[in-house]
Formats: structure tokens, C-alpha cells, sequence
């Protein structure tokens, strides 16, 4: 059974009424399905057998809770901050486990991740390289790194999350890549695993992803020639999801062409650091109509969730399904722009739905369970909602609502 879909007219995820739920905790409102989470995890893993790795991207969703569930079934991590190890830490998982990505890491956050025992440092460029020799020899401890490389590959996604390409801020240069590894390789304090890449995230085609993995096995191979032995490969993350339901990336066919590439070094463990596969169709934000408005030539309904809740349809032009808690609403004589409270044109969660909501009925945004609440913010100075997570007929506040208390907190009057 599918974890979020109607029972008699009634939108259901797993076994729970969304207005059942919404009358409980109250709008707007994200809700997760444990089960749905748990089947994109495991068809991950069963396509990428050990000893390869899975590190969840963190910042696609990074709840405690759903931390807590993806280490209890073996995930490792990557993280791309101090604080988002903090929380892979505070969830039951080990630095051991996880590998820091980003472009600007502080010599604080490095420390802080050696101190922990961090599983790999992926360094992102020369600079960078320096620091992170100078802190381990600080803390006296041997820092392990992957050099990222940038495989000048273009991803067919949205600019804004494009990371592979020579123009972006991403990795070192493949051209410039030599230099620096052959350096990494010679450094007292650095233990060169390997290599990674990231081209972008949501991308819908295998051929960008084979691009890339070409040119780093190519890479991988250059190296080798140099007396340099890579043991670790990174692929990175970027799967793209179906957000309007019109065709699938077929992850198991291009894991497995990856896989079959990687057979002739045998030496490599390949790594991959999916976020949004995970998570997104494993979750719903649910927002209430406050009113609805009928302007010249157009129809508002104008909800209780906005760009600071959901912040993926302003920033990126990012089309999420919307549809009505109740499915005899989902009927087709209205054409609305589903907008939000925040004062800005740009708040809107979409444009021209067909609906036929009244004020006080539920929409459910879909696929808001990746880059939905972690982008969330205070604009507005509106409280962020509450998380659910719902395990069958049980269902769990994850995060609590915020009140007015928790947004000006360290705030003082003069
Ligand atoms: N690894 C690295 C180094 C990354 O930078 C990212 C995402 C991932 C893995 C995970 O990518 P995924 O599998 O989730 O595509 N806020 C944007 C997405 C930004 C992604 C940033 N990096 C959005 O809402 O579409």
C-alpha cells in the first residue's frame, strides 16, 4: 500500500486522516511517513551493497528523528557544517561515519570534526587543503581527506543547485587536480582516501551522473599512474524525485552501470550522499485556506503557509504537487494561485491549480519532505510549524510548533 494516498475521499499517510492530524496539531503542518522514508532508504541500500556507503545529505532534512531512524538502519552521513554533525551525534550516529563537504569550512569546524573523529574531509580546494594540514598538525592527529573535483559536467538542472560545471564554486578544477593531490599525498598530517565529486542536485538523467563518474575513474586511474592509490570514491548526491509525476530517474539501472564500472578497481569503495531521494516524497506540508479572493481575472486562495515555511516554489520556481486533503475538492472548475501570508509577490506555493477549496479546507503541498523544513526560516517573524512523524497508526511530534518565545530568544532590548 502506498503511504500517502485517499481512503474514501480522505487524504491518509500511512494509516493516519491528514485532517485528523491537522485538527490535532494544528496548521501549517509537516508531516513525514516513517514507512515511505524506510522503503527509499532500502532501495538505496539494495542497489548499493557494502561495502559501499550511503551517507544521507543531511541538510535535505535533518529532524533528530529522522537522523535517529536512517542510523538505526545504517546510514552514514554527510555533513556540511559543525552543526550538522552535532546533530548526527546527538541522533545516535558517529563522526566516523560522516564526511564534511562545503566550500568555506572555518578553521573552528575543523577542529571541532577532527576532535570528533571525522570519517573524511572532503576538501574543496587548495586553500583549503593548507588549513586543514595546519589544524591537524595542531591537534597532533592525521586528517583524513578527499580531494573534490569539480568534473566540468553540465547537470540539466536548475542553475541555482547546477555544482559541477568549471563556472561554479564547487571542487578543484579537474584541470588544476593533479597538482593538489600529489600535494595532499605529500602533507604530514593529511591521509589521502580519495577523491569526490557533487554535479547537482535533481537531476533527472543518468547520462550527466556517467559523465561524471567517468571522468573521476579516469581520474582515479591518472593517479594511479602517479603512484597515487585512491581507496575512496565519492559520487555524491543529486537524484533527482518526480515532482510532477512525469518520468522517474531509474537509480537502480544507473547504480548499476556505476557498479559495473567500478569492478575493474577493485580497491575502491564508492560512496554516494543522497538527500532528497530519501526524503521527499516521505513528506506533506499541510496548509489551511484562510481565505479566498476573486480578483478581475483571477482566484486566490490564500493559505497560512508561506515562502518562510516553504521556501523551494520562491526560490527556484520549484513546482510542487498541491492537492486537497479532502479529494472531492480536487475538482476542476477553479483555477487558483495557491499564495501565502508573507508580504512579499514572491510568496506563493503555486500558480494556477485547479481546485475548488473553500475557506477553512486543507491543502497538502507534496514532495515537502526534502528542503522543506530545513530551508524554513523566521521571515515575518512567523513561528515555524510543527513535524510529525507518522509510523502506522502512531504518530510522533518531532519538532514542536515555535512560539513567539523561541523566535526572539538572545534578542535584547537597549
Ligand atoms: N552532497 C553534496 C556535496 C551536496 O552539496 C548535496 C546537495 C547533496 C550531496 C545532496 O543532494 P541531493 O541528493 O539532495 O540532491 N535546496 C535545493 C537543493 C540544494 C542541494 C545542495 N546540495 C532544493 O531545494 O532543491
Amino acid at each position: 500500500m502506498k503511504s500517502i494516498s485517499y481512503s474514501q475521499q480522505q487524504l491518509m499517510i500511512e494509516q493516519r486522516d491528514v485532517a485528523g492530524l491537522a485538527a490535532e496539531y494544528g496548521t501549517p503542518l509537516y508531516l513525514y511517513s516513517k514507512q515511505q522514508l524506510l522503503t527509499n532508504w532500502q532501495k538505496f541500500r539494495q542497489f548499493w551493497p557494502a561495502p559501499h556507503r550511503l551517507c544521507y545529505a543531511v541538510k535535505a532534512n535533518s529532524n533528530l528523528a529522522i537522523l535517529q531512524l536512517l542510523a538505526a538502519h545504517g546510514a552514514d552521513f554527510d555533513i556540511v557544517s559543525a552543526g550538522e554533525l552535532k546533530r548526527v551525534l546527538r541522533a545516535g550516529g558517529s563522526a566516523k561515519s560522516a564526511v564534511f563537504s562545503g566550500v568555506a569550512k572555518s578553521a573552528e569546524e575543523l577542529t571541532f570534526a577532527l576532535q570528533q573523529g571525522i570519517g573524511c574531509i572532503n576538501v574543496e580546494s587548495a586553500a583549503e587543503l593548507e588549513r586543514v594540514e595546519q589544524v591537524a598538525q595542531s591537534l597532533g592527529v592525521s586528517a583524513p581527506v578527499s580531494l573534490r573535483v569539480n568534473p566540468d559536467v553540465d547537470a540539466q538542472t536548475h542553475p541555482y543547485i547546477a555544482t559541477g560545471m568549471k563556472a561554479n564554486k564547487f571542487g578543484i578544477a579537474m584541470a588544476d587536480a593533479l597538482p593538489v593531490f600529489e600535494r595532499a599525498a605529500s602533507l604530514p598530517h593529511i591521509e589521502l582516501l580519495g577523491a569526490d565529486c557533487h554535479i547537482g542536485s535533481q537531476i533527472m538523467s543518468a547520462a550527466p551522473f556517467l559523465d561524471a563518474a567517468e571522468r573521476m575513474f579516469d581520474l582515479v586511474e591518472r593517479l594511479a599512474t602517479k603512484g597515487i592509490l585512491l581507496t575512496h570514491l565519492d559520487l555524491g548526491g543529486g537524484f533527482g524525485v518526480s515532482y510532477e509525476d512525469a518520468g522517474q530517474l531509474n537509480v537502480e539501472h544507473y547504480l548499476s552501470q556505476v557498479l559495473h564500472m567500478a569492478s575493474a578497481y577493485p580497491q575502491l569503495t564508492l560512496l554516494l550522499e543522497p538527500g532528497r531521494a530519501i526524503v521527499a516524497d516521505a513528506g506533506l506540508m499541510i496548509t489551511k485556506v484562510e481565505y479566498i479572493k476573486t480578483s478581475e481575472d483571477k482566484h486566490f486562495a490564500l493559505v497560512d503557509a508561506g515562502m518562510n515555511d516553504l521556501l523551494r516554489p520562491s526560490l527556484y520556481q520549484a513546482w510542487h504537487d498541491i492537492i486537497a486533503v479532502d479529494e472531492n475538492k480536487n475538482c476542476q472548475d477553479r483555477l487558483l494561485d495557491v499564495v501565502g501570508p508573507v508580504c512579499e509577490t514572491g510568496c506563493f506555493l503555486g500558480h494556477a491549480r485547479h481546485l475548488s477549496v473553500e475557506q477553512g479546507d486543507l491543502l497538502a503541498v507534496k514532495h515537502a519532505g526534502a528542503y522543506g523544513f530545513t530551508m524554513s526560516s523566521n521571515y515575518n517573524t512567523r513561528a515555524r510549524p510543527a513535524e510529525v512523524l507518522v509510523d502506522g497508526e502512531k504518530s510522533f511530534v518531532i519538532r514542536e510548533r515555535e512560539h513567539f518565545d523561541d523566535l526572539i530568544r538572545g534578542e535584547h532590548l537597549l
